[in-house]
């Protein structure tokens, strides 16, 4: 099923062709994937973060941790890959290649330097001469890098965000888009240093800093080098919430289009960005686990549900959940809901929610002849119940 038509995408000056990109990351590597990607319908790629020459990237191995479900899906999965491998001339004669035989797709130069804004300058000058339609300033690895003192290290600093950003933009014509850490307290003040040094765009969020496990036998951090490890940066399905949440606070408080990232794995992830303000989306570890393929689901579904809501492109949706996202304080203390049985769906009796109200709600359950009666004077309304049911059985109604 071709749908292109009705994915028509608005990015800054950019009309893509759907708001598919990936990002940048391993399935970004090379000519030779961007192209296969390209081939396959993704709109445009980032490609993965080109770094002077004189920066060396030395990869260690095994540099990747994954937390998976009992089904074997991923849920989170943690990285302490560095930069591209491949040589600033490697890139700038690939670029118009690509270009050449995919005209109408968004490629954009992820770029990384030292705090030098000469360094900055240089590669983006050199992207933009080779072709690139935009440069991506990667200011957000949260591994490796900021040891060196930079990657998060300059996107945790409002003031080198800004100046190196007005560098940047200084030395190129074609769009700066900034893509931030999510390893600050507040995203919005880097947000709004990047706008004040220029930024057409903003993308978030890059890998989330973390520690994903360690091996109960041989007390090693994982995944494990040798017997050692270190913070890594935690993406997929895990990271969508977070991506959401800062996406959305960016979305409301700066007037730069924003890529989401984070978590997305299908059209109902991308959707819920683009309801949350963004423009487009950008995918790195579903493409990882499940190849380009995916973005054939991804894009008939969004299809489908622009389809079914009546608007006739993702433009038309962008931040409409914006507007609901308020303080805490001003929700309605008077709103209830009222759980009850599903008609639909079959109770198996697993009493699972008559142990969470019991031990972590308000009582508010039994089991009567194998089926769940709820003690409507008991209970809170948290709908904890609901959460715990594996088949869903539990609805939520809103009282009143
Ligand atoms: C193995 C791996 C390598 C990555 N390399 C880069 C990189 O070189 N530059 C960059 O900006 N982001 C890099 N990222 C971050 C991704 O582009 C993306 O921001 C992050 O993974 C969240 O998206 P996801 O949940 O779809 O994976 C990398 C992520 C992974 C998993």
């Amino acid at each position: 099923m071709n749908n292109d038509q009705s994915l028509t995408t608005t990015l800054g000056q950019f009309h893509l062709q759907n708001p598919f990109l990936l990002a940048s990351a391993p399935p970004t590597a090379s000519y030779e994937q961007i192209r296969r990607a390209f081939s396959v319908g993704w709109a445009g790629a980032v490609i993965k973060t080109i770094r002077p020459d004189g920066m060396v990237i030395e990869d260690v191995s095994p540099r990747f941790h994954a937390i998976k479900e009992s089904s074997g899906e991923i849920l989170g999965f943690e990285n302490i890959e560095l930069l591209s491998k491949k040589t600033v001339s490697y890139w700038t004669s690939q670029i118009p290649r690509l270009k050449q035989e995919f005209p109408n797709r968004l490629l954009v130069a992820s770029i990384m330097g030292t705090p030098d804004p000469a360094d900055w300058k240089s590669l983006a000058s050199q992207v933009e001469e080779a072709g690139a339609d935009a440069i991506e300033m990667n200011v957000s690895c949260p591994h490796g890098m900021p040891e060196q003192g930079v990657g998060a290290a300059i996107g945790q600093d409002p003031a080198m965000v800004r100046d190196l950003t007005r560098a940047v933009k200084d030395a190129t014509e074609i769009p700066v888009i900034v893509k931030l850490t999510p390893n600050v307290t507040d995203i919005l003040p880097i947000a709004r240093a990047a706008a004040a040094g220029g930024a057409d765009m903003i993308s978030a969020i890059n890998t989330v800093q973390c520690l994903s496990g360690i091996d109960l036998d041989t007390f090693e951090p994982l995944p494990s080098v040798a017997g050692y490890s270190t913070y890594g940066g935690y993406s997929g399905p895990a990271v969508k919430p977070i991506g959401l949440r800062m996406v959305s606070q960016i979305a409301s408080s700066i007037d730069l289009p924003v890529i989401g990232i984070g978590g997305i794995s299908g059209w109902r992830d991308a959707a819920e960005y683009l309801l949350a303000g963004a423009s487009a989306v950008q995918v790195c570890t579903a493409v990882m686990w499940h190849g380009f393929g995916i973005v054939r689901e991804m894009q008939s579904g969004l299809s489908s549900y622009l389809a079914g809501k009546g608007v006739s492109t993702p433009d038309q949706i962008r931040g409409l959940a914006l507007g609901r996202l308020r303080s805490h304080q001003s929700l309605d203390r008077a709103a209830r809901i009222r759980p009850s049985l599903s008609a639909r769906t079959r109770c198996t009796s697993c009493g699972r929610c008559v142990i969470a109200c019991r031990d972590g709600g308000y009582h508010a359950i039994a089991l009567h002849d194998g089926n769940p009666e709820f003690d409507y004077s008991l209970c809170d309304g948290c709908s904890l119940c609901s959460q715990v049911c594996p088949e869903s059985t539990i609805i939520l109604s809103r009282e009143g």
